[in-house]
């Protein structure tokens, strides 16, 4: 392919550090397509023939069908995608095939394939983030009221329902997929024209590549077009985060479902046994859910050094940004789809979830509120008198509400039998009526409003 100058092979070392065919050959599907939106401008303008172009894109067609078949030859000899699929064509239609590559770099072309990939992978991951979405969604208006413990330090701090926990997460991965949306708006530019790094001298059309592949127009400096990968960077970081999401919803489900707390189960399905110890049923899916994280902010960082001090432009250090962009995006898929199946899979134990939250005294910032509302305390002394209450009834091994009203009395005289009301884990949830509030009520709404706000027809998160 470019042998001119050359009278020996490659060493076979350099064969071996050089080829990226092994990997990058994922790329085919953007790889063809931009060379038929290519070779389509070419005709256009004059540049190739049009009986050229028909053969070329004819060409191009039956590679394609070669790939997706299994019957293509990859070779390592011919080190990546791009000769490939050129090495391919020149067999099937002669040296027109040769023509494809004119006004074009194989620098512009990966530059291109990448941005190709990752927009299509933004396409199929984000509606992905929908679904899981979707399925807490369902799950949190089934358990609108359950009430379960909701920690602080991992501590009992107060009574919160189980469906405004699981909607938390509904505005994280709302988030992430807005920060998807995002990062394919941004990177939505054409780097065709751009050519090995100057441009062409070829009275090419820039703006028609791009309209035919879906950009919003052609990048603006050719230099920046061959040299950046930032779009991978942005879109890994996205992935990262949203992998950060999936992770701590993972611990959860993996605490959750342990002996000492039993609020959710897994079925069958989403659990695998151990091979000595015959009552186990281990989370399996949420345990590898919850280290996918590692790879993809693994892969983060391996991009943002392998770009660090690259001098402008192309260099072919870009290519070692293959492998973890593609682990990082399987990484992300496989754990998207594992946690919707989770969701959609667990069952809770509102039994179990509601004694844990009524437990550790989950109820005395009730009781320091009704002091400052009923008798007026400054909240910092309220929360004094709490304090003394919960230490006389822990001495006694009781809850707050078997205090009697003469014990209650004797720390603070203007305490009266209506506090009793607000010592319930259910008085709790259900004070807590304000805009982001646990009680059953409001996650009713937030159900009603995530459903329009996140899986309404055809509406991108964020928008
Ligand atoms: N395989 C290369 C990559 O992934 C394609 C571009 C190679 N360009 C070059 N001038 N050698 O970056």
């Amino acid at each position: 392919m470019w042998g001119g100058r050359y009278k020996l092979g490659p060493a076979e070392i350099m064969e071996k550090i050089n080829a990226s065919i092994g990997f990058d050959r994922r790329l085919y599907a953007q790889d063809i397509a931009g060379s038929i939106a290519h070779c389509d401008m070419l005709v256009a303008q004059g540049i190739v023939s049009a009986k050229d172009g028909r053969a070329i894109k004819r060409g191009l067609v039956k590679i394609r069908e070669e790939i997706e078949s299994g019957r293509f030859k990859f070779s390592t000899k011919l080190e990546d995608i791009h000769f490939n699929v050129e090495g391919r064509l020149t067999e099937l239609i002669g040296p027109a095939g040769g023509r494809v590559h004119t006004a074009r770099s194989r620098n512009d072309q990966i530059a291109l394939d990448v941005r190709l990939w990752v927009r299509d992978t933004i396409d199929r991951l984000e509606p992905m983030l929908r679904d899981l979405q979707a399925a807490l969604i369902d799950r949190a208006d089934e358990y609108a009221a359950t009430i379960m413990p909701g920690f602080t330090h991992l501590q009992t701090a107060q009574p919160i329902t189980f469906g405004h926990h699981l909607m938390a997460y509904v505005e994280m991965f709302g988030r992430d997929r807005s920060r998807m949306t995002d990062c394919r708006a941004r990177m939505n530019e054409s780097p065709l024209g751009a050519a090995a790094l100057a441009g062409s001298p070829h009275p090419i059309d820039p703006r028609k590549t791009a309209k035919a592949l879906g950009f919003d127009g052609p990048m603006a400096n050719s230099l920046d077009a061959v040299s950046d990968r930032d779009y991978v960077v942005e879109f890994i970081a996205a992935a990262s985060l949203a992998a950060v999401h999936l992770s701590r919803l993972s611990e959860e489900i993996v605490l959750w479902c342990s002996a000492p707390f039993r609020f959710i189960a897994l079925s069958d399905a989403f659990t695998t046994g151990s091979s000595i110890m015959p009552q186990k049923r281990n989370p399996d899916a949420a345990e590898l859910t919850r280290a996918k994280v590692g790879r993809i902010v693994g892969a983060f960082t391996a991009l943002c050094i392998i770009l660090k001090g690259l001098p402008l432009t192309y260099g072919k250090d870009m290519q070692e940004d293959k492998e973890p962009l593609f682990d990082a995006a399987d990484s992300l898929e496989l754990g998207i789809a594992a946690m919707t199946g989770m969701v959609r899979d667990l069952k809770a134990n509102p039994e179990r979830m509601r004694a844990v939250a009524a437990a550790d005294y989950s109820v005395a910032t009730d009781l320091a509120d009704w002091l400052v509302r009923k008798v007026g305390l400054p909240f910092r002394q309220a929360h004094h008198v709490t304090g003394r209450l919960v230490g006389i009834a822990a001495d006694k091994g009781v809850d707050l509400d078997k205090l009697t009203l003469a014990e209650m009395q004797a720390v603070e005289p203007k305490i009266d039998r209506s506090v009793y009301r607000v010592l319930t884990v259910e008085a709790s949830v259900n004070a807590r009526k304000n805009i982001g509030g646990t009680a059953p009520a409001n996650v009713v709404r937030a159900v009603a409003e995530a459903r329009r706000r996140f899986l309404g027809r055809d509406k991108r998160a964020g928008r």
